[in-house]
C-alpha cells in the first residue's frame, strides 16, 4: 500500500507497509512516543522487542491478511505508526485490534486521521477483516474524538485497564464494523 495525502500545513505525509529494513526507525520511533506520552501500554524503555525480532516481525506481516503495519513519512522521517492485529484462529480472524501513535511534535495536523482512514480502507479492500476494535484510556479525549469521528462507537469500559505506578485507569473497548 502506498498513499500520499496533503496535510493541512502544507507538507506531504506518505504511508507505507513497513518492511524489515524500517526495523532501526520503527524502533527509535516506539522508543521516542513511549517518552512523549502516557496513554499508550508501554512506558520509556519498556518495549521489549530486539533489532532482529523487529526486522522479522514486520517482514512477516507483509504476507498476512489480517495484520498490517503502516508507516507515515513526512521527507522520508518516520512520524506515525499504526499496526493492526487480526485473531489466528478461523473464528477469530474477522477481528483484531490496532495502536497508532504520532510525534508529539507533529499532533493535531491531521496525521492520526489519515493513518486511521488508511487503515479503514485496507480493512474494507479486503474479505477478511470485518471488524476494527481498540482500547483507548477514557482520558484521551484526543484520540477518543478522532475514532468517534470516523465512525467509533463505544462498546464498554473496562476498567483497571492500565497500571502506571499505582494509580489505575480505564480503557474504553470502541469498535467499527468496517
Ligand atoms: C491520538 C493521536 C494518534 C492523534 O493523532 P493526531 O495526528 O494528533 O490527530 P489529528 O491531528 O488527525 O486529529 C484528529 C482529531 O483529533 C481531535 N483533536 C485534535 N486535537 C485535539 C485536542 N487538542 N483536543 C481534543 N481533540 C483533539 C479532533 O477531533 C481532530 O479531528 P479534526 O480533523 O476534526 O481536527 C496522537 O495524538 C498520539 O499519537 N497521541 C499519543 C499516543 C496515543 O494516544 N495513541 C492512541 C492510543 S489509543
Amino acid at each position: 500500500m502506498l498513499s500520499e495525502r496533503l496535510l493541512k500545513d502544507g507538507r506531504t505525509l506518505c504511508i507505507r507497509n513497513a518492511m524489515g529494513q524500517d526495523a532501526e526507525a520503527v524502533l527509535a520511533f516506539v522508543h521516542r512516543v513511549a517518552s512523549e506520552s502516557d496513554f499508550l501500554t508501554f512506558g520509556p524503555g519498556e518495549f521489549e522487542l530486539t533489532l532482529a525480532q523487529e526486522r522479522a516481525f514486520l517482514d512477516s506481516l507483509l504476507v498476512r491478511s489480517n495484520e498490517v503495519y503502516l508507516l507515515g513519512l513526512i521527507d522520508s522521517e518516520l512520524v506515525a505508526t499504526i499496526s493492526f492485529a487480526g485473531g489466528s484462529r478461523p473464528r477469530v480472524r474477522h477481528l483484531g485490534e490496532f495502536g497508532m501513535s504520532v510525534r508529539q511534535q507533529d499532533w493535531g495536523c491531521g496525521i492520526g486521521r489519515m493513518m486511521l482512514e488508511t487503515l479503514i480502507a485496507w480493512a474494507r479492500s479486503g474479505d477478511v477483516v470485518k471488524k476494527i476494535n481498540l482500547r483507548v484510556r477514557t482520558d484521551n479525549a484526543r484520540a477518543i474524538a478522532l475514532y468517534e469521528s470516523l465512525g467509533f462507537s463505544r462498546e464498554c469500559t473496562l476498567r483497571g485497564a492500565i497500571r502506571i505506578h499505582e494509580t489505575y485507569f480505564d480503557n474504553h473497548l470502541m469498535t467499527l464494523w468496517v
